[in-house]
């Protein structure tokens, strides 16, 4: 108890530390809902709930022979009108931003061929996979573009030329994952660019639940982009053509877009039966943290049932009215609009964005449905992890570093970024290098870790799923139960999780989820030994 009040304390006085640094001295960090700095768009966007939500495509297998699926996806350019009358240049799997939906099997592996056909190195990351070290997508395994002959400094991991196959065992329970860009220092713009979509695993349990399907389960993935006068995606990118990484000054807290996407639509609208809806809310935001609310509330009842988290479905659903979302987490939730009259037109709003931020997107409650879905009382037998069977508990502390030396670069682990400014974002004073380790993990161990902050982090630990043991004496938040592979961490706060690793043996990384952390310097490398 002292222990977490003294690190309490040393959270708060970090605090300082960052309200003396440039562009995030005027930001009253204290009460901020958020950690960033809002870029705005310099070109009108559609009024609100004019465009329809997009739903992404799903992915075909190329082959379901055997014991495998194989599916090949490409990443490339494309213009596609995401303002109307205008198109904006992504960088999306298959062209498309989300990229196209995998709808997996557990206990039935899928490979993935990812082709390059950009201008960048890219790596692909299966988000909440546990999946072996050579398919994780760690940041310098890289798949170079095919028609890149030379590849100087940049190939010291696994590179590949032109493509890769990631092979995914999918030897895990149902959830919602993701799946992202991952290379080293460039993580933010690409996936800013359109690199990311949904990945599910389904199972037998989830399949007997008597839960919405089909048109009824939504996969929503929200983003904020800001726009420039020509409809591009403004991303302040300290060398946009990725020779060294970073953003410039006041957004190397985070980048937040004053537009929100759900599907990659500006502030759609869908029609919805008079019926239980399941919604798989990711967050794929690069910075940007919601608390997602219904307006109007249903007239009784909870807003939301939620019925899982990151690591799949919870042990008993959750009646929330609100639910708070940092990057990368998902929640799966059900909102019944049958408890709205037909003509009702029901907003997703963000209590934590302000104006066109405060809005997500908008329900239009159009018809009369029959609904044969209810909602159990028990979802799955989550069994709660004992932290007295840890073999080892680890402190892991997120802070923001400022480097006052002129001969040395900010961000050290990279040999073209004198110019990236002053500072870097680190872990237990570390910036990221793929050459050192901070811990060696025993495969299938259980640990505690401990993390601690100075302002919003979102961590992220690759391979391992936790479960939240306490925030800094307090217990737990809403949104802390069931399997995690994200937590949101609030300023100041120590958290203490409780990780069942993985049985797969190499180096993983953990990191803070908002990219423009990641990206300047916020990960470490962790072994399973
Ligand atoms: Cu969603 Cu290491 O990433
Ligand atoms: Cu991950
Ligand atoms: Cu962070």
């Amino acid at each position: 108890m002292s222990l977490d009040r003294r690190q309490f304390l040393l959270g708060a006085a970090g605090l300082g530390t960052v309200v003396a640094v440039g562009g995030l001295s005027r930001l009253d960090l204290g009460v901020r809902p958020q950690t960033g700095v809002l870029l705005r768009s310099t070109r009108p966007r559609p009024e609100p709930f004019t465009l329809p939500l997009p739903i992404p495509a799903i992915a075909r297998p190329t082959s379901t022979d055997g014991d495998v699926d194989r599916y090949e996806v490409t990443q490339r350019r494309a213009d596609v009108e995401i303002l109307p009358g205008t198109t904006t240049e992504i960088w999306g799997y298959d062209g498309t931003f989300p990229g196209p939906t995998f709808a997996t099997r557990s206990g039935r592996p899928a490979h993935v061929t990812v082709r390059n056909e950009l201008a960048v190195a890219t790596v692909t990351h299966l988000h909440g996979g546990f999946t072996p070290a050579a398919s994780d997508g760690y940041p310098t395994d890289l798949i170079l573009p095919a028609d890149v002959s030379e590849v100087g400094h940049r190939m010291r991991g696994d590179t590949t030329v032109g493509e890769r196959t990631y092979e995914y065992p999918l030897d895990q329970r149902a959830a919602t994952l993701w799946y992202h860009d991952h290379a080293m220092d460039f993580t933010g713009p690409n996936v800013y660019r359109g690199l990311a979509g949904f990945f599910l695993i389904g199972d037998d349990e989830d399949d007997a639940l008597p839960l919405p399907r089909d048109d009824r389960d939504l996969p929503l993935l929200l983003s904020d982009r800001a726009f420039d006068d020509d409809a591009q995606f403004r991303y302040p990118a300290l060398s946009p053509e990725q020779v060294y990484p970073g953003v410039s000054e006041p957004y190397v807290a985070g980048v937040l877009g004053d537009t929100i996407l759900v599907n990659g639509a500006p502030w759609p609208r869908a029609d919805v039966d008079r019926a239980r809806y399941r919604l798989r809310v990711l967050n794929g935001s690069n910075a940007r943290r919601y608390e997602l609310v219904l307006d109007p509330p249903p007239p009784d009842g909870a807003a939301f049932v939620q019925i899982g988290t990151d690591g799949g479905l919870l042990a008993r659903p959750i009646e929330r009215g609100t639910v708070t979302l940092a990057p990368a987490e998902r929640a799966d939730l059900l909102v019944d609009f049958g408890a709205y009259p037909v003509g009702t037109q029901v907003e997703l709003r963000n209590r934590l964005g302000s104006g066109d931020t405060a809005r997500v997107m908008r329900f239009d409650v159009v018809r009369d449905a029959t609904d044969d879905t209810s909602v159990p009382a028990v979802l799955s037998d989550v069994a709660d992890l004992d932290p007295r069977s840890a073999t080892a508990t680890r402190t892991f502390s997120f802070r923001l570093e400022r480097n006052d030396r002129d001969d040395e670069p900010a961000v050290t682990h990279h040999p073209d970024q004198a110019g990236a400014g002053k500072h870097r974002w680190v872990i237990n004073g570390e910036p990221f290098s793929p050459d050192t380790t901070l811990a060696e993990v025993p495969a299938g161990a259980t640990e505690v870790w401990r993390f601690s902050t100075d302002v919003h982090h979102p961590i992220h630990v690759h391979l391992g799923h936790f479960q939240v043991l306490d925030r800094s004496g307090r217990g737990l938040r809403d949104g802390d139960e069931g399997w995690k592979d994200t937590i949101d961490l609030i300023p100041g706060e120590t958290a203490e999780v409780v990780v069942r690793f993985g049985e797969h043996k190499g180096r993983y990384v953990l990191h803070c989820h908002n990219l423009e952390h990641e990206d300047m310097a916020m990960m470490a490398n962790y072994d399973i030994v």
